[in-house]
């Protein structure tokens, strides 16, 4: 069963960040890019006011499972969409599709939005998401 989707804001005036932990992987670009804005001990773990909006954008679109996007008020969109939907397998790691989808788990169709990583490893405790798992098991396919 699909776990409920937590969605969390962080604003910086008019421009805000947009936190999907469940399509997290835990791939640390977001730290490494901008540490000084993701704390992840500290509460809040975002704090946008650390960086320019253009910082903040160039970072979000380089997060590769969506869980970051980006909105502003007055403005179309919240993140780049690609033209045609884009699917790359990652080796021993996930299934990266990049475009708009709906997914349909037991019935459930949920729209999901950007990019997205699906588990082929078997060993993420967020199916049908990656969570990063992949890197602690033998899985090289
Ligand atoms: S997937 Fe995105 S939010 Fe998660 S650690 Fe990587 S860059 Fe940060
Ligand atoms: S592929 Fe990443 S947790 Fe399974």
């Amino acid at each position: 069963m699909a776990q409920e989707e937590i969605e969390k804001e962080y604003a910086k005036g008019d421009f805000h960040i947009i936190w999907k932990p469940r399509k997290c992987i835990h791939s640390g670009i977001c730290v490494k890019k901008l540490p000084e804005v993701y704390l992840p001990d500290s509460k809040p773990w975002i704090r946008p006011e650390n960086a320019s909006v253009e910082a903040l954008k160039a970072q979000i679109l380089k997060c590769p499972s969506g869980a970051l996007t980006f909105r502003e008020e007055g403005a179309e969109g919240g993140s780049v969409k690609p033209r045609a939907l884009q699917a790359r397998l990652v080796p021993g790691g996930p299934l990266m599709i990049k475009g708009d989808i709906a997914l349909e788990v037991e019935g459930k169709v949920e729209h999901l939005e950007g990019n997205t990583a699906f588990c082929r490893c078997g060993a993420s405790s967020r199916k049908p998401f990656c969570d990063g798992s992949h890197k602690e098991v033998d899985f090289d396919s």
